[in-house]
């Protein structure tokens, strides 16, 4: 049997790495593309009953205020003694956390992003939010400026698009005389607290 001639191997090798390097990197690209796309579809925490810790009484926002569904109305919170930004909606149905008062259903979120802790805003334009935010729906969400994350407040804050898993946890509100009064927060308190 003859043996191999060391020049055609090297110069096999060679052609040979005119496609195994292209088809690597093409096949590690789509590799990572598959699983960017599993983790922003498929990993979303869901959303239950909340486990609520105690916190200061305050007045958010009366009911005169929120007199139709999808008003909201930005506030402060206080979590460890420092300001929280945080949102409250009226929205058009009950959803779990949240607090009804006859006909009208209410939600309070903190807008501190789950995934690294920028400030969502009230995104109120469907039309607009589903090219920023690559999220399809018929009515307002939250959305974050930093990566593009999407959150449903008619799913409790649930995280349905971009990188957070996480939901944005919710505060506990109270109604009194018309006016709304946040009482306490979600535990644990992502992204402020492990959980
Ligand atoms: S910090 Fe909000 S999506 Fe990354």
């Amino acid at each position: 049997m003859d043996k191999p001639n060391p020049q055609n191997l090297r110069r096999i090798n060679r052609r040979d790495l005119l496609w195994i390097v292209p088809s690597a990197i093409t096949t590690g690209f789509f590799g990572w593309l598959a699983w960017r796309t599993y983790l922003i579809h498929f990993t979303k925490a869901g959303v239950s009953e909340p486990v609520w810790r105690e916190g200061p009484r305050r007045a958010v926002a009366t009911l005169d205020e929120l007199a139709a569904p999808w008003h909201f109305k930005y506030f402060d919170y206080e979590y460890s003694g420092s300001p929280l930004k945080a949102v409250v909606f009226r929205l058009p149905q009950p959803v779990v956390g949240g607090l009804t008062v006859g006909e009208a259903h209410f939600l309070a979120l903190s807008r501190i992003c789950t995934h690294q802790g920028c400030v969502v805003n009230y995104v109120d334009n469907p039309e607009l939010g589903s090219i920023a935010y690559n999220y399809r729906t018929d009515h307002p969400f939250l959305g974050c400026p930093c990566h593009f994350g999407a959150y449903e407040p008619l799913q409790g804050g649930k995280a349905v698009y971009g990188p957070p898993r996480f939901p944005l946890p919710r505060l506990r509100l109270e109604e009194e005389n018309g006016v709304l009064y946040a009482t306490g927060y979600e535990t644990p308190f992502r992204p402020l607290e492990p959980g």
